[in-house]
C-alpha cells in the first residue's frame, strides 16, 4: 500500500467513502479481503484533458505523421476548428455519451479524477453546450470525479473578428462560472496573446474560479509569467519556458503540467524538466487526451512517456499523476491515501508501484474505487 509516508508491506486499507484505516494488515480493525500479490495506490488524477469531443481527425493525423505541420493544418481549417464543427453538429446528449464512454475507459486504467476542458465549442452557445454535457457527467458517481474547466480561448473561429471574439469569451467567463471550477486559455504563437488571456484570467478570479493556462507549447510568449502573475494553479505544456519564467512559477507556487504525449506526437524537444525540478516547481503529469495532439486516453501511458522522454523517475511520475495533480486541481482530499481522505484507490495487478509505467498501453488496474465505490 503506497502512502505519502512510504509503502506499507503487507498493508491493508479499510474504507467506506473515506479511508478509515491504513497500516499493517495484522493491525486492521475488521476482516479483510486478501488481494494476493498486488499494489494499492491512490486513484490516478488526470489534471489536463480535452475529453469531451466527438468526430474523428484520422485524416489529419495521417497527414501530420507524413510530415504535415500542426499549425499549417490548423490554418487550413483543420485541427481544433474541425473538432468545433463536429461539436456544433452534436447534441448535448451526444457529447455526454462520448465523454461518459471515455471516462469509463479511463477508469479501467486506474484514473479516478479527470479534469475536462471545454474549448471545442468556440462559439458561446456551443461552449455552454459542452460545459452542460461535462456537468452531466460530473453529476454521476459511477465515473471518475470530474473537474470542469472552461477553456475560454482555444482557437479563433474562421472569419471571426479577433477583438470581438476575445471580448465575448471574456464576458462568457461569468456566465460559465456556475459550470466550471477553472478557466483556461491557450497562450502561444498562432493562438492568443498574454494581453488577451490576462482579461480572461482576471474575469475567472473575479468569478471565484481558478486559472490554468496552456503556455509555451510552440513558443515562449510570456504565458508562464502570466500564470505566476494570476496565481494560476498550473502552467501546462511549457516546452518553451525561459529561466525567468521558471523562477516566476516557483515563486507563485504554480505547478507545471507536463504533457509528454503531445510533445511526442508533435516531435518536440522536452520541456526544461531539470530546471523546473531544481526550482522546486511541482511536476504534474497528464494525458492531454484530445483528438489532435494527444491521441490517447491513458494517463499510465503519459506517465511512462514522462519517464522515458522527460527523465522523471517512476516515483516522480506517480506523484505527478496523484497528489500533485490533485493539489493543482484543488482536490485536496483526493490523490493520496491517508486516513480521512476520500477512498479513491486502485488495486493494481502489479508487484510494485514502479511497475505502473510498464507495460505500456495495457490496463493493469484490478479494482478501481471512487469515493469507496467500485467504478
Ligand atoms: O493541448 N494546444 C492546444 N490544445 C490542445 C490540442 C487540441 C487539438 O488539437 O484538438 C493541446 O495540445
Ligand atoms: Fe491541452
Amino acid at each position: 500500500v503506497v502512502t505519502p509516508g512510504g509503502a506499507i508491506e503487507d498493508g491493508a486499507v479499510v474504507f467506506d467513502d473515506r479511508i478509515l484505516y491504513l497500516g499493517p494488515a495484522a493491525g486492521a480493525p475488521s476482516r479483510l479481503e486478501d488481494c494476493g500479490e498486488a499494489v494499492i495506490t491512490a486513484g490516478l488524477v488526470d489534471a489536463h484533458t480535452h475529453a469531451c469531443w466527438v468526430g474523428s481527425r484520422h485524416a489529419e493525423y495521417a497527414v501530420r505523421m507524413a510530415g504535415g505541420d500542426y499549425r499549417d493544418i490548423a490554418a487550413a481549417g483543420g485541427g481544433i476548428v474541425s473538432t468545433a464543427r463536429a461539436i456544433a453538429q452534436a447534441s448535448e446528449d451526444d457529447l455526454e455519451q462520448a465523454l461518459v464512454a471515455r471516462l469509463q475507459r479511463m477508469a479501467r486504467m486506474g484514473v479516478t479524477t479527470v479534469e475536462v476542458k471545454s474549448g471545442y465549442g468556440l462559439e458561446p452557445a456551443q461552449e455552454m453546450k459542452q460545459l452542460r454535457a461535462i456537468a452531466r457527467a460530473a453529476a454521476r458517481s459511477d465515473l471518475p470525479h470530474v473537474v470542469p474547466t472552461f477553456l475560454a480561448l482555444h482557437a479563433l473561429p474562421k472569419g471571426a473578428d479577433r477583438a470581438a471574439f476575445v471580448k465575448r469569451a471574456t464576458e462568457l467567463v461569468t456566465e460559465a462560472a456556475p459550470l466550471a471550477r477553472f478557466v483556461d486559455a491557450y497562450v502561444d504563437e498562432n493562438a492568443f496573446t498574454v494581453e488577451e488571456a490576462r482579461g480572461v484570467g482576471r474575469a475567472a478570479l473575479a468569478a471565484g474560479l481558478g486559472v490554468r493556462l496552456h503556455v509555451g507549447q510552440f513558443a515562449d510568449v510570456g504565458g508562464a509569467e502570466l500564470c505566476a502573475e494570476l496565481g494560476a494553479r498550473s502552467a501546462d505544456h511549457l516546452e518553451h519556458a525561459s529561466d525567468a519564467a521558471i523562477a516566476a512559477l516557483a515563486r507563485a507556487g504554480t505547478a507545471a503540467v507536463l504533457l509528454p504525449v503531445a510533445s511526442f506526437t508533435l516531435g518536440q524537444a522536452p520541456p526544461p524538466v531539470q530546471k523546473l525540478r531544481d526550482a522546486g516547481v511541482p511536476l504534474v503529469v497528464a494525458s492531454d487526451a484530445n483528438p489532435g495532439t494527444a491521441p490517447t486516453e491513458s494517463l499510465p501511458l503519459a506517465m511512462a512517456m514522462a519517464v522515458r522522454l522527460y527523465g522523471l523517475s517512476p516515483a516522480e511520475a506517480l506523484d505527478g499523476a496523484t497528489h500533485l495533480a490533485a493539489r493543482s486541481l484543488d482536490c485536496v482530499d483526493r490523490g493520496h491515501l491517508e486516513v480521512g481522505a476520500r477512498a479513491d484507490l486502485v488495486v493494481w495487478d502489479l508487484p510494485h508501484e514502479q511497475a505502473l509505467v510498464q507495460p505500456w498501453g495495457t490496463p493493469r488496474a484490478r479494482h478501481v474505487f471512487r469515493d469507496g465505490v467500485a467504478i
